[in-house]
């Protein structure tokens, strides 16, 4: 189909063709302000965790606190939160998206459709939807998509103390709230919500239309994660008035997309594709006519040279390249000047950890300290913060992160960037039909990220540990995750929201028609989908759960009557849910003996998912110190606290949908039933069943893979095999792994393969 005329309205002012990365690494700022390190930089005062933060600020949460401190007698906010907020006011202004806000104002009146592109740092995430606030179309709220849950609360936050508003909670006065999954901080006086994409993508089940809101602003689209590759389908089926589901809107939903280093051009072009005038109600005829245009706005970066180092000849050892370069700058380079090293994953970046610590023990008393701080998603949210704190005089920060501070996350005080070059990405092995995390080499835009992150606050430097020939072979662009993932969650939304034609849908890339295929024929498998292809009441409310329809499925076997054990598998898909690791790692192999005696008596014979369910029911009866428990079984109290709120809100969602009645969902648990809980997981996770063959190794049921038992799972190592199992995680390193795992009869596994085949 060929694509429709677009007109592009162009914001004047705003105009830069170049690429932004060409921008941004060869034009030293002129228009920047210099300035004190850290001064532009306010979240990084206050490392407190957002919770916390949520309670202290929301005076419907504290009632002792509306009465504490001066406040504005007009607007009953205490004069401190108002003091902040003119400070930052300052540091705002300076910010190179500040001199665009009119322009924006008036894409946004003119037409309904804003593409705005600006380095990361420029200030689009918190200034834009401020920016958009008090225009006349914006009479309900404006929705923000992060791609993280980090980003989603750190932002709220952020835009709460500019705008001098509480934050969170039911509070008339918390104009700013967020929603990521398991934890909801909005109102319905909130004007301004981050919500991750998944749950902007839920809410968009619920309310087809949107009607709770004037703007949706979908940022980091240059991430292209699937979340986002579906809203933006949706959105643009909305806007072009393809998809008329609910109650229509009476005003247009006004739709900013915004990117680090977007493709504008495929943006606009998407966008403009099938531009339907009819859908708009003819009474507002002033926006006919803007409803054939899109804008597009750029954001000159703020961005000074980087030179860019790369090694003379691959290093097999990445982390020990890492280690030596960064006693290098440590010794070489005058302070300030923190460093920022990209790593693949959490176990990396703990060992690296790890390593310069214990290096820098041997330091010279005259060297500066070295202050080594993670940031990976799983970690905390108060050992997030502290990378936002002012480095320590006479100290050297080095942050060990995921590709989470590429663009994601702003770190302050960076001149030197260690990049290793790869990422862990999530690949879809169709031939397995599982899912893994691997390390991969990055693209040439990730690397062209990470660089810039150097020069944000003066010149800076980056080291690659890897070659020029390397760079050379890596791909222009990351691949979008929905090229590259399982699709069943993605199709199974699309189906929920009404849309019938999938193999239709209007993606941004499409995935192959044989990925779409398959993912359809395993929501078949599930029971989600009639034989005709449409939505069933299983896949409804599968959608509807905060979970993979996986997980979803299995909730929903669980509440069938013959089953009745859906208390005991939610504990379990609670405890699947976190992510932290309920049974850490212990090093020091004395520990290791010792954390093995403790964690023995809640270890099950059937294996890990019955040693979950056993942990979460034993510290939800532990009734005196809860902490005191976890770390006599040396269990992490985090996950376990994580664990009991997931818990908790599975309980309600099942309320909500009539799987579970409100009696049943406040009672404790009784002696499980073994065998029913481990049919309702076999229901789920057919695909991932294997049998025991007669050199003592597991081969999957489907496909025929060879896989072994995690060292991690409780059955690792056994003398006397399982017959069959089945697991709920697979990884793959090395070899292929699987995880969390549990020991079932073969007749069962027979069963349920013959059952779901026959569909
Ligand atoms: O979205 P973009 O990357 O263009 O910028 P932003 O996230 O709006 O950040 C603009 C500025 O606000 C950054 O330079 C940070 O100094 C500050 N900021 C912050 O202090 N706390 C946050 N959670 C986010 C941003």
């Amino acid at each position: 189909q060929a694509p429709a005329e677009v007109k592009v309205s162009k914001i004047p002012s705003a105009c830069d063709e170049r690429p932004m990365a060409e921008v941004a690494l060869q034009t030293p700022p002129t228009s920047a302000v210099s300035k004190p390190r850290g001064a532009l930089n306010g979240k990084h005062d206050i490392p407190r965790p957002h919770k916390r933060a949520a309670l202290q600020h929301d005076p419907a949460v504290n009632g002792k606190r509306q009465h504490e401190g001066r406040r504005n007698p007009q607007t009953s906010i205490p004069v401190h939160l108002l003091k902040k907020r003119d400070e930052l006011l300052v540091s705002r202004r300076t910010l190179p998206i500040w001199p665009h806000a009119q322009s924006i104002r008036d894409a946004l009146r003119k037409t309904n459709i804003l593409v705005l592109t600006g380095e990361t740092g420029s200030g689009k995430s918190t200034q834009v939807p401020q920016f958009l606030l008090d225009e006349s179309w914006c009479t309900k709220a404006i929705a923000v998509t992060q791609p993280r849950r980090v980003a989603a609360i750190s932002l709220a936050r952020r835009v709460a103390e500019e705008m001098g508003s509480f934050f969170g909670g039911q509070s008339p006065a918390a104009k700013v709230g967020y929603s990521v999954r398991f934890d909801n901080a909005s109102g319905p006086n909130t004007k301004i919500k981050f919500l991750t994409e998944g749950m902007l993508l839920q809410e968009m089940l619920r309310d087809p239309d949107m009607n709770q809101y004037s703007a949706v602003i979908v940022d980091e689209v240059h991430e292209r994660s699937v979340n986002v590759d579906l809203i933006l389908g949706f959105l643009k089926n909305l806007a072009s008035g393809v998809e008329r589901t609910g109650k229509k809107r009476r005003t247009p939903l006004k739709i900013v997309v915004m990117s680090a280093t977007a493709d504008v051009e495929g943006l606009v072009q998407f966008f403009g594709q099938d531009q339907d005038q009819s859908a708009v109600p003819p009474a507002e005829e002033g926006l006919l006519k803007a409803n054939s245009l899109i804008s597009i706005c750029f954001v000159e970066g703020r961005q000074y040279p980087v030179r860019t180092t790369y090694l003379p000849e691959a290093s097999m050892d990445w982390v020990e390249s890492a280690l030596k370069l960064i006693f290098q700058i440590h010794y070489k380079e005058p302070l300030p000047g923190d460093v920022l090293v990209f790593l693949t994953g959490q176990d990396k970046i703990e060992s690296l950890q790890k390593l310069v610590n214990d290096y820098a023990e041997g330091m010279d008393k005259d060297v500066p300290r070295l202050l080594v701080l993670p940031l990976f998603a799983a970690l905390s949210q108060p050992a997030q913060q502290l990378i936002f704190q002012p480095t320590p005089h006479r100290a050297r920060k080095v942050i060990l992160a995921t590709n989470i501070a590429e663009t994601s996350v702003t770190v302050p005080g960076v001149r030197f960037v260690i990049d290793c070059g790869k990422s862990k990405i999530k690949q879809f092995r169709s031939k397995l039909g599982l899912e893994s995390l691997l390390a991969k080499p990055i693209s040439k835009s990730a690397a062209i990220q990470r660089r810039g992150r150097a020069g944000r606050e003066g010149p800076g430097q980056c080291y690659r540990l890897y070659t020029e020939a390397d760079y050379k072979t890596f791909e222009e662009r990351t691949i979008p995750e929905i090229l590259r993932c399982d699709l069943m969650q993605a199709l199974l939304t699309m189906k929920a929201r009404g849309v019938n034609n999938v193999l239709g849908f209007p993606f941004l890339d499409r995935p192959p028609r044989d990925a779409l295929e398959k993912a359809l024929f395993q929501l078949l498998r599930l029971g989600a989908l009639e034989k005709i292809g449409a939505i069933s009441d299983i896949g409804l409310k599968i959608a509807k759960l905060p979970v993979t329809p996986t997980l979803g499925r299995i909730l929903i076997e669980a509440a069938k009557p013959e089953r009745d054990c859906l208390l005991d598998v939610i504990d379990i898909i609670a405890a699947l849910s976190t992510e932290d690791n309920i049974f850490f790692n212990i090093v020091s192999e004395e520990r290791k003996e010792e954390a093995e005696a403790a964690r023995h008596e809640l270890y099950r014979r059937e294996g890990d998912h019955m040693t979950f369910l056993a942990t979460v029911q034993r510290y939800a009866e532990e009734n005196s110190d809860r902490k005191a428990w976890c770390e006599r079984h040396f269990v992490s109290h985090r996950a376990m606290q994580n664990i009991m709120n997931i818990r908790k809100q599975l309980r309600q969602q099942c309320q909500s949908l009539k799987l579970l009645n409100s009696a049943e969902a406040t009672t404790t648990s009784t002696t499980p039933n073994v065998d029913a809980i481990l049919a309702c997981l076999l229901r789920g996770f057919v695909s991932n069943t294997a049998r025991l063959m007669p050199d003592n190794s597991y081969r999957t049921f489907i496909g025929n893979y060879t896989v072994s038992i995690h060292p991690s799972s409780v059955m690792h190592g056994r003398k006397v095999k399982a017959e069959a199992i089945v697991f709920s995680e697979f990884l793959y390193t090395n070899k292929a792994y699987a995880k969390k795992v549990s020991a079932v009869q073969m007749n069962w596994v027979e069963d349920v393969v013959k059952e779901v085949w026959n569909v």
